[in-house]
């Protein structure tokens, strides 16, 4: 469906350090991106520390999704999330390191309107579990957690960062855009991380702006 504005409006769901979102937000200062962010959600009370100490203005809801599993309310959890995306008229939810996975339930609210940001490489055809490398060595898929870790315990020539759409399985939705890294013999978790994280900033941004395109017409 093609929307009639001239900017699109996000929700950006975290769970740690949140510098992808303050990538988002800089760009969206240095108005290099027609986006605005409607809410901020975040699964535990970090994210208000990070909005408030960049003085940007941004609603943020905090959801404590720990709080919803220890009263078994998962169900609910999913429902306050929809009310909120829905209260603040959002076009497109970013996941830009949220921790909690979402049901079919959940995505069927939204069909492709929600992307994710994985720090590995994901395939292209959907269920392959592997990857080609430029050298042209196979690596193997690194979906769900610790990633980079597990790319570095394969002893990969190259690692790298995706964003795809969010389907019910883990790490297998479309992919949208994605950037290699190399890695080195001296790399360890500390370094590839933060070389993987330099990457994920500008391919977060790109995707969006490919997305952008897709949902607006101006
Ligand atoms: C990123 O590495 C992303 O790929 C993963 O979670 C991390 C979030 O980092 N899903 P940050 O909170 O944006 O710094």
């Amino acid at each position: 469906m093609m929307k009639k504005l001239n900017k699109i409006n996000l929700a950006v769901l975290i769970s740690g350090n949140g510098s992808n979102l303050q990538a988002i937000i800089r760009e969206i200062q240095k108005n290099n991106l027609s986006a605005r962010i409607n809410v901020v959600i975040s699964s535990n009370h970090k994210a208000y520390v990070l909005i408030r100490e960049k003085k940007a203005k941004i609603p943020i809801e905090i959801l404590n999704f720990k709080d919803y599993i220890k009263h078994e309310n998962r169900k609910i959890f999913e429902k306050d999330l929809i009310k909120i995306v829905k209260k603040y008229e959002v076009d497109l939810i970013v996941l830009a390191g949220f921790m909690v996975v979402l049901s079919k339930e959940f995505l069927k609210h939204f069909s492709f309107r929600v992307i994710n940001l994985h720090p590995s490489i994901l395939p292209k055809r959907l269920n392959d579990n592997y990857v080609i490398l430029p050298d042209k060595t196979k690596s193997p898929v690194f979906r769900g957690l610790n990633a980079i870790s597990q790319a570095l315990k394969h002893k990969v020539s190259c690692a790298g960062c995706t964003v795809h759409f969010v389907s019910p399985q883990i790490d297998k939705g479309k992919v949208i855009t994605q950037a290699l890294v190399p890695v080195k013999t001296k790399d360890d978790l500390k370094s590839l991380t933060k070389k993987i994280h330099l990457q994920e900033h500008k391919i977060l941004i790109e995707a969006i702006k490919i997305l952008i395109k897709k949902l607006c017409k101006f």
